[in-house]
């Protein structure tokens, strides 16, 4: 009887510390799980942008903040940036600069893509926007336009795929020896990447050659590949730009005085130009033939 009752005390006790246990765990674990679901790294960005930007520049910074920064679609926009002391006070106020491990140099753009690839691909993002931080760059459109676009595998800019080889200056080249012509690039004021090209690149970046340019090394990288490479006239994204046009999804080469021109005509009017204007002649990419002849200028096209 005594015997008995004491194995009754006893399953009692082993419940009820087993419920306790649970109830404790569940307390404990509940603020973790809530927190790993509000953290950015769970939720999905449809697009994640990343400003090339050198540490002195925080004027410019500031100019997209204040302007295509403001958006309400699904993206994040983060400012690459060596990492600096002078960044500290910048860091706390805004939570949008992505610190990477080398020096502010031209000749070290590539280096400071394949960093900055390399610290978000473990982010859920679809695609990946680099620009600089002289690009404007019209969110709404690029957002809008990417539900029509292939998911995977897609490379989306201004192409160039007879660009010779700079010689000299401050972009030239002692490395290449693939062809007398960079291979086929999107130029850097801004090009797209499907997620998947941005994991493909950095699984293989210590096989990868690093070239003086930045987006002359992507289209290097990403040459033998099977994806769709799109080449659209929206993207104003050459070395001086080609004017202001209403449906131009980037436009680079803006300082932030323009660049705040551009927000209050768009705040205004709900257009980007006060008034539409070309200062040169834009081309269609001709895949079908050399790519030496890809490139033919058409003062008749538009954008
Ligand atoms: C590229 O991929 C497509 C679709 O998978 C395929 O049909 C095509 O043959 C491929 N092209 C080359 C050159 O491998
Ligand atoms: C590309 O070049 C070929 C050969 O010259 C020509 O037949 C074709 O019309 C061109 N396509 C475009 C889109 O210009
Ligand atoms: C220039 O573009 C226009 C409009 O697309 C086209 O009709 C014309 O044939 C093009 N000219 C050349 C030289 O490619």
């Amino acid at each position: 009887m005594l015997l008995h009752k004491k194995r009754l005390t006893y399953y009692f006790l082993a419940s009820f510390s087993f419920i306790l246990g649970c109830t404790l765990t569940l307390f404990v674990l509940h603020p973790i799980a809530l927190k790993a679901n509000s953290s950015p790294n769970v939720h999905n960005i449809r697009l994640l942008v990343l400003v090339l930007s050198a540490v002195k520049n925080l004027n410019r910074r500031d100019a997209i903040r204040e302007t295509w920064a403001q958006t309400k679609e699904d993206v994040k926009i983060l400012f690459v940036v060596s990492k600096d002391k002078s960044l500290n006070a910048e860091k706390l106020i805004h939570e949008d600069l992505l610190e990477v491990d080398e020096k502010d140099e031209y000749k070290l753009l590539t280096h400071k893509i394949i960093a900055s690839f390399s610290s978000v691909y473990h982010i859920n993002f679809d695609y990946l926007l680099k620009c600089d931080d002289d690009s404007f760059v019209n969110m709404p459109s690029v957002v809008n336009e990417l539900e029509h676009m292939p998911k995977k595998r897609f490379y989306w800019g201004y192409f160039d795929g007879s660009a010779s080889i700079k010689r000299k200056g401050k972009f030239k080249e002692t490395q290449w020896v693939a062809c007398d012509r960079y291979l086929p690039y999107a130029l850097g004021g801004g090009y797209v990447l499907s997620k998947d090209l941005i994991i493909y690149i950095v699984k293989n970046r210590d096989y990868l050659s690093l070239f003086a340019s930045e987006d002359v090394s992507v289209g290097a990288w990403l040459s033998p590949l099977n994806i769709t490479r799109k080449h659209d006239r929206r993207f104003d994204t050459e070395w001086y730009s080609r004017g202001c046009q209403n449906d131009y999804l980037v436009t680079h080469k803006q300082n932030p005085e323009m660049m705040r021109l551009h927000w209050s005509h768009i705040i205004r009017t709900g257009k980007m130009c006060d008034k539409e204007f070309k200062n040169m002649a834009s081309y269609e990419y001709n895949w079908s033939v050399m790519p030496s002849k890809c490139c033919v200028r058409n003062l008749s096209l538009i954008p």
